[in-house]
């Protein structure tokens, strides 16, 4: 309600019903396995996004993606979407010499012959070569092995640790990834490299896994929900605290063109952080299964595969061929591939999804015939992209282009 009575509305898109029928008759031709991108609902996605980020640029994390055509696609849809988040330096090189700009690689790397092509490419353009990270002294010795004595610099960003430390560091929740987490390591990392005239440290990243990649709605776990509620939280303060101090001593003698934070599942958390320049998001544009369980967003989901049901070995029972596409991360039942057209399909506990084939059990499986298909989706993003040669991309009832994932262009670059 408005402050004088009226209602006030807002137009939200609405993506078309998802239902088995629909994908049924949009892909009568296209025979499975395949894999597909609804780009209604990435689109109610994308602009969800934006909203979430408050204004904030949202770098595009191309690992989640791994669809030049979408990335393109992603970047010309809204201004919002500013620059790519890469995964490999051969990944980041690839992509820059196709014309993508603005590129921060997000992992470090060990690939001294790509650094040497790295190198290069600083030459020919140094303020607008990719930013590769770093966290120690032997990321950038190996970055200077590849320099000859004339070499423009190499642009760096520190990646700094995000996770949540209780008692005293005896329990770290968050990923593994960088041994800098305090004022004084930054610090100190940072002068190292201005020690070195042909690094330039340009940017700073700290990526919040266990706010971002964590649902804290697990289904049937109320209490992990509320344990991973409470750790959250606590999580984004202290973070916000320390990057804050860590960009103020930083700044005294570094111009930090970009402070990176956050992730699909944080969006709202990390882009509320006044020191933070950026965020990065990829995920929550296919919105796969392990994004179900957010209390802070809901997404659609926009990428899934189709699979044929080959074999009926009890008349309750619908057997699929193959669908064994886990997921990366720890080996828990999450990682598995979801059921979800028809609705009320389940995995068989003893089976799982595998790697020739996936009996369906529930309500829905009794009305599957062989010929029939089901639809499925991944636990992660970009991974379905390992797995399908192309994705059949669908607006309103119709196939509008069928592009090829990084698989499909010869591309496995992890
Ligand atoms: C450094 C970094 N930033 C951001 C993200 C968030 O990506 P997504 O939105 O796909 O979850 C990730 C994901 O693992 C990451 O490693």
């Amino acid at each position: 309600m408005t402050g004088n009575g009226a209602v006030s509305l807002v137009w939200v898109p609405v993506p078309p019903s998802q239902t088995h029928e629909r994908y049924e008759a949009v892909f009568a031709e296209v025979e499975a396995p395949f894999a597909f991108v609804d780009l209604d609902a990435m689109w109610a996605n994308a602009d969800a996004m934006l909203a979430r980020a408050g204004g904030k640029p949202i770098r595009v994390a191309t690992k989640s993606l791994r669809c030049r055509a979408l990335i393109e696609e992603v970047l010309r849809r809204d201004q919002g979407f500013a620059g790519l988040m890469t995964y490999t330096l051969p990944e980041t090189l690839w992509l820059a010499e196709q014309g993508f700009e603005d590129l921060l690689l997000a992992y470090p790397t060990a690939d001294v012959g790509a650094l040497g092509e790295l190198a290069l490419r600083s030459v020919a353009n140094p303020g607008g070569a990719p930013i590769v990270m770093v966290d120690c002294v032997e990321h950038l010795e190996a970055i200077e092995s590849v320099l000859g004595a004339g070499a423009a610099p190499v642009r760096v960003c520190v990646d700094l640790d995000a996770g949540w430390w209780a008692l005293g560091g005896r329990i770290k929740v968050g990923p593994k990834r960088s041994p800098v987490r305090t004022v004084e390591q930054a610090v100190a990392l940072a002068r190292e490299i201005e020690r070195r005239p042909q690094i330039e440290l340009d940017a700073l990243m700290a990526y919040e896994g266990q706010i971002a990649g964590v649902g804290d709605r697990p289904p049937g776990r109320r209490l992990r929900g509320a344990a991973i509620r409470f750790m959250q939280r606590r999580s984004t303060k202290e973070l916000a605290a320390r990057r804050a101090a860590v960009v103020a001593a930083l700044s005294e003698f570094v111009e930090l063109e970009i402070v990176n934070g956050g992730g699909t599942g944080s969006l709202e958390l990390t882009a509320a952080e006044a020191v933070v320049t950026e965020v990065s998001a990829g995920s929550g544009f296919y919105a796969p299964a392990l994004f179900d369980h957010y209390s802070r967003f809901s997404l659609t989901p926009a990428a899934g595969f189709a699979l044929p049901i080959v074999r009926k070995p009890s008349p309750r029972v619908a057997t699929a061929l193959g669908g064994g596409y886990l997921a990366s991360g720890a080996g828990d039942a999450a990682r598995l591939p979801a059921p979800w057209l028809p609705a009320g399909l389940s995995l068989d506990p003893e089976e799982g999804a595998g790697e020739v084939q996936t009996p369906l059990l529930g309500e829905a499986a009794a009305g599957l015939a062989v010929g029939d298909r089901v639809y499925m989706r991944h636990a992660k993003a970009g991974e379905l992209c390992e797995r399908f040669d192309a994705l059949h991309l669908v607006q309103g009832d119709e196939i509008v282009d069928v592009v090829p994932t990084y698989r499909g262009e010869g591309k496995s670059f992890l």
